[in-house]
């Protein structure tokens, strides 16, 4: 029989029954359903609306239900529709009339509102965790690789000389705004929505703020109606999943790139490629094909919540319950990728020197050419010219501005001289950028040093071994 049966006299059809029922899927916040309602029986004995033997008997029972859970000897009946009411079910089978007292001043509206913060705060301190050792990570590979000068690039065209510590830095800049955006949104989410009822509250004289801080909140939300119906928290970290996995994505991308013969800038190691069945020198970066191919699906389902969303009047409306696959989703799968992510980059060996032969070709130091002459009184904008005709007579040549002779120099201007040289070579283009945030090695360092702190200040703690 139906918790909720009494104003009904027939039993719903079965394809209701599956269509309804949520506990295939949300059975998963049993913990969190148990903590709440825990918390709210102890806060109902304390201001005397129920008595205090039974809401130990309450706790005593949850406690045990919670332990049969975990040691997987718990049925979850689709009958139950959720698992509130399978808790609430089994509690009331277990200690009789004390559970029936349990849902008082309470409404599932609140409750899967409470449930759900608690759940998906747990899950995004460990995805903070997983980003925090990504970014570690790359902080230790750019800390040996200051040094390795390779071709940065506008269009996919080769366009000025960098290092990988640079390259790497700027992903690791990409990941601490995913970690502070997650930050964010964890605070916001930090509200606990029970007392909020089915949605306007309850009459009895219950204290919000006891169960708040029970379960580790920071306050309560202000408004029943919006505490029942709201779902931003669950967009938001969407959204902020979203922008991680188009951040990995981008990683990947540059990853798949690079270890293709074309470029060879990389090697995977075998642990984290595969093998084709048919072709077999092939080596395949799968994981970072798999990561980029799986940031659809995140998208999607802040699609999917985006949409079922926008037109729900309030309070709560069942469409609601159509917001866990989704996030539940994408939890696992930027779980699934980021610990993963991170071994592939941590055992990945770079190639200098096909980094260097790169950076070698492609006129890279074109720029550092011209501002040489820049140096000696010209105008940018005719060092500019200047230089490029010279690339366009090295092309038809086949020299490059290392291999040019002094003559052909001075033939395009007579400023130049022999410390020209000097000035296109890839380790002095490279040297003399060091604005900060640029790829000199100074500058490098004070990047490492910022993301140390970062890190650090998260509780992660950096082997500087360079
Ligand atoms: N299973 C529901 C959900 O996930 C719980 C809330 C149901 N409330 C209701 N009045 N039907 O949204």
């Amino acid at each position: 029989m139906k918790l909720w049966s009494g104003r009904f006299s027939a039993d719903t059809d079965a394809l209701v029954d599956k269509l309804n029922a949520s506990i295939p899927f949300d059975r998963r916040m049993y913990r969190e359903d148990i903590e709440g309602s825990i918390a709210h029986a102890d806060m109902l004995a304390a201001q005397g609306i129920i008595d205090r033997a039974e809401a130990d008997a309450i706790i005593a029972a949850l406690g045990g239900i919670l332990k049969d859970i975990e040691a997987g000897n718990y049925e979850f009946k689709l009958a139950d529709e959720d698992i509130h009411m399978s808790i609430e079910a089994e509690l009331t089978r277990r200690i009789g009339d004390a559970g029936k007292r349990l849902h008082t001043a309470r409404s599932r509206n609140d409750q899967v509102a409470l449930d759900l913060r608690l759940y998906l705060k747990r899950r995004i301190r460990e995805i903070i965790d997983e980003i925090l050792h990504l970014i570690r990570a790359l902080h230790n590979i750019a800390s040996h690789t200051m040094d390795a000068v390779m071709p940065a690039y506008t269009h996919l065209q080769r366009a000025q000389p960098t290092t990988f510590a640079h390259y790497m830095m700027a992903y690791a800049s990409m990941f601490r705004r995913d970690v502070t955006r997650l930050e964010d949104c964890l605070e916001r989410m930090d509200l606990s929505p029970l007392g909020s009822g089915a949605l306007t509250g309850t009459t009895y004289p219950i204290d919000r703020m006891r169960v708040a801080k029970a379960l580790g909140f920071a306050g309560i939300t202000e408004n029943s109606m919006d505490g029942v119906s709201d779902r931003d928290y669950v967009i938001e970290l969407l959204s902020d999943l979203s922008i991680l996995m188009m951040h990995l994505s981008r990683l990947s991308e540059e990853i798949v790139l690079w270890c293709s013969w074309e470029f060879k800038f990389i090697e995977l190691s075998d642990r984290y490629a595969t093998g084709s069945s048919i072709m077999p020198q092939k080596k395949n970066p799968d994981v970072a094909e798999l990561v980029r191919g799986k940031t659809g699906r995140v998208y999607g389902s802040l699609l999917a919540l985006l949409t079922t969303m926008k037109g729900l009047p309030l309070a709560y409306n069942k469409d609601m319950q159509e917001d866990k696959e989704p996030v539940f989703d994408a939890v696992d799968t930027v779980l699934s990728c980021l610990p993963v992510f991170t071994a592939m980059l941590e055992t990945m060996t770079i190639s200098r020197d096909r980094m260097r032969a790169a950076a070698l070709e492609g006129f890279i130091n074109a720029t550092d050419c011209a501002d040489y002459l820049v140096r000696k009184g010209l105008p940018f904008r005719d060092a500019y010219t200047i230089v490029g005709n010279i690339v366009a007579d090295c092309v038809r040549r086949g020299l490059t501005l290392e291999t040019m002779s002094l003559e052909d120099y001075r033939a395009f201007s007579p400023l130049f001289d022999e410390d020209v040289f000097r000035a296109v070579r890839l380790e002095t283009c490279v040297a003399s950028r060091n604005v900060p945030g640029g790829p000199a090695p100074t500058a490098v360092w004070a990047q490492l040093e910022s993301v140390r702190k970062f890190l650090e200040e998260r509780g992660v703690t950096v082997h500087d071994e360079a």
